[in-house]
């Protein structure tokens, strides 16, 4: 344990209470892993790519979202809904349900010449579901990694894969610093070019809906959409929902977001044409918070502030009780790695960072199992340790010195979200014992934190060696 004199006595005692009450919380949950009765539902995952808070019509009503609008009025709206800070780390949590920091992607994304991915000694979702039965279908960005095709989708559970393999790429060409980076399944789909990447998104999701197999397998498909991601690019149609005197990148965003919603209302018409939204459950969410704003939260993708990490979401389906609802209990990205492994009807759901969070999701009597979660904890970050942790109400911040407010430029800081969910007044001076003890509760899990794997670019993989498509094949693989 990390001994600190800035901090009065008095903290031992408040911590070893804290660790009573989390203890007891994560027994309980465990307990509670349930399986559906009926036949497994089909489970349909939306990801946007850096949707902020601010932009979605359930948060801001000058965004035009009325598919997604009409889920929310019929649905869970999912407001303490939290994400990593960044694409790949989000990804990662999600598909493992772990911690980044307990496989080294707690850092930076992984860029074009990193020659590393997700590590291949953990067992990912899509694998999971599909020793449950499923069939199991990526379409849209995958970004954990493609040096070599063992870290690429059909090779790790995805039985079709649709997209790119990178973070980033323009949304009509699909290319990215000299490369070309669209695929279906492994081969290069040129035949992408020119067509906006949602579009081709909805299409091929629309597609998968329509062929899947009526009295087959169920169904897992992880939409990953480009949008809103820069390049801000956008069909001129959806410009026209927005007033033309809006500065002119938020008005494309925001275009891109109304795109986005045309693309989750073509999915949720086509499970319904197939006769298979009965048994469907359709989650959403963004991958981290918006780049340029997320207000009123303060801060933005990149950051552990609530701007960069707590993600507008929800959750749609005819097998959740009580509808509509807004849900605040505390759900954390891990969770849906054993959540949606229970509502496949795994018999045992595997240690992790995650909670099952389906009774807590579809009965509203039932309380959210988590009562705490780590944003992120780094070590190797500029100069020092960045780390975050939430336990009920409060909130702990060290080291986080993007986004930060004038004359609050220094930490750590302690948030009390329910009274401040903008974090404006910093709290460590008034309830040093409670900040103390949150910060040791974060630092025990340093030993158990790896390295960054974040290995020097590798020029081998430039799109040049490879005739101008981005391409597995650089790097060996541990
Ligand atoms: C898992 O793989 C990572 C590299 O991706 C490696 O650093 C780590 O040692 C491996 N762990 C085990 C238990 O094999
Ligand atoms: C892709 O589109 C962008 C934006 O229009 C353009 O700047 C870029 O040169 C294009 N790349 C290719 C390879 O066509
Ligand atoms: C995509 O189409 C554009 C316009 O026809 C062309 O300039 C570009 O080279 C094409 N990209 C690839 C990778 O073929």
């Amino acid at each position: 344990m990390r001994i600190t004199t800035r901090y009065p006595p008095g903290a031992s005692a408040l911590l070893a209470l804290l660790w009573l009450s989390t203890a007891s919380a994560s027994a309980a949950a465990a307990a509670s892993a349930s399986a559906s009765a009926n036949s497994p539902p089909n489970i349909v995952f939306i990801l946007a790519d850096d949707l902020g808070w601010n932009d979605v019509s359930w948060h801001n009503d000058q965004v035009v979202s009325p598919n997604m609008q009409q889920l929310v009025d019929t649905g869970v709206q999912l407001e303490q809904s939290y994400v990593q800070p960044l694409c790949t780390p989000s990804r990662s949590a999600f598909l493992t349900g772990l911690y980044p920091f307990r496989i080294g992607r707690q850092g930076r994304p992984l860029g074009r010449l990193t020659p590393t991915g997700l590590t291949l000694n953990q067992t990912i979702l899509p694998e999971r579901l599909s020793d449950l039965g499923y069939s199991t279908h990526l379409v849209g960005k995958w970004h954990l990694g493609y040096c070599n095709w063992a870290y690429t989708p059909t090779e790790r559970g995805f039985d079709t894969f649709y997209g790119f393999y990178q973070g980033s790429q323009f949304h009509f060409n699909h290319s990215a610093t000299g490369g070309y980076d669209f695929r279906d399944q492994k081969e290069v789909d040129f035949s992408a070019n020119g067509t906006y990447s949602t579009h081709l998104f909805g299409d091929r999701a629309v597609k998968i809906i329509e062929e899947h197999p009526r009295d087959g397998k169920p169904l897992f498909l992880y939409l990953a959409l480009q949008n809103v991601h820069v390049p801000l690019e956008v069909p001129a149609e959806y410009l026209a929902h927005y007033p033309e005197d809006l500065d002119e990148d938020r008005r494309l965003l925001l275009g891109m977001v109304t795109a986005l919603d045309e693309a989750v209302g073509r999915v949720v018409q086509a499970l319904k044409d197939a006769g298979l939204y009965d048994n469907t459950v359709v989650v959403f969410s963004s991958d981290n918070g918006g780049v340029e704003s997320n207000q009123p939260l303060r801060g933005n993708k990149g950051s552990v502030w609530e701007g960069g990490t707590r993600a507008p979401g929800f959750v749609h389906s005819p097998l959740l009780q009580g509808t509509p609802r807004v849900h605040s209990g505390l759900l954390h990205i891990t969770d849906w790695h054993n959540t949606l492994l229970a509502l496949a009807g795994a018999p045992v759901l595997p240690p992790n960072d995650g909670f099952n969070q389906w009774d807590a999701l579809k009965d509203p009597a039932v309380a959210s199992p988590r009562i705490s979660f780590i944003y992120n904890l780094d070590n190797e970050y500029e100069e020092g340790t960045l780390g975050a942790i939430r336990l009920r109400n409060h909130k702990f911040v060290m080291g986080e010195d993007r986004d930060s407010v004038v004359g609050d430029e220094t930490g750590p800081w302690l948030f009390n979200l329910e009274d401040d969910p903008n974090e404006t007044v910093n709290l460590v001076e008034f309830e040093p014992a409670l900040a103390m003890a949150l910060e040791v509760l974060l630092l025990e899990e340093t030993p158990n934190v790896v390295p960054r794997d974040e290995p020097p670019n590798d020029p081998e993989g430039d799109a040049s060696n490879w005739g101008g498509v981005w391409t597995p094949g650089w790097c060996d693989v541990p």
